[in-house]
């Protein structure tokens, strides 16, 4: 099993996650964004399907998303940079075997080497729903107050 930057020979059609929107974007415009820039797709396979994959890229949030008392320590006015893990999911034949877990860590430690050259205050995730968001509490992710289900984990904590 491993992990790869997705590109055209990888089996994409038969892969399900359980959640149609995640099925279709790794299906129909994951190589488009690519393409494009919008964000890089890594995924992990084994000889014969795709296991799981999950999206990253570039963000910024602005300080008044953040509580208070971190928001303070922030400037108000200029953009702060962070990592978006835009997507992340496992085919249904492989959930429960803590791929997800692999996945997430794998995302985790590029965007730990990514900030060493870059910056960032933290890695965002936007949960699909209340399930997807109780995986990443359980890894420390913390929601914004305003947002039920995008959450945040400041990169201080991990790297
Ligand atoms: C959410 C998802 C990525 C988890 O992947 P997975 O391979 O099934 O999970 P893992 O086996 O790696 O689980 C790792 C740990 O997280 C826990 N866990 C898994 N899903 C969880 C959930 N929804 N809520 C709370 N904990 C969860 C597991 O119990 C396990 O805990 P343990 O190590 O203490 O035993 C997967 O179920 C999935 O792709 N779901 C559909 C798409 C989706 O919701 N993606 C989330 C982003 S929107």
């Amino acid at each position: 099993m491993l992990f790869a930057p997705l590109d055209r020979t990888h089996l994409r059609a038969l892969f399900d996650c359980g959640v149609p929107e995640l099925n279709r974007f790794l299906q129909e415009n994951a190589l488009q964004f690519v393409k494009k820039g919008l964000c890089a797709v890594h995924i992990l396979a084994d000889e014969t399907s795709i296991v799981g994959y999950y999206a990253l890229s570039a963000s910024s949030i602005i300080a008044a998303n953040l509580p208070e008392s971190v928001a303070k320590k922030y400037p108000d006015r200029l953009p702060i940079p962070c990592w978006l893990l835009g997507k992340l999911a496992v085919d249904q034949r492989y959930q429960g075997r803590q791929f997800g877990k692999l996945l997430l860590m794998d995302a985790l430690s590029h965007i730990v080497e990514m900030s060493k050259n870059a910056g960032g205050y933290c890695v965002i995730v936007d949960a699909k729903d209340g399930k997807a968001k109780d995986f990443y509490l359980k890894y420390g992710f913390q929601t914004f107050p305003n947002s039920e289900l995008r959450l945040y984990l400041p990169l201080a904590s991990i790297s």
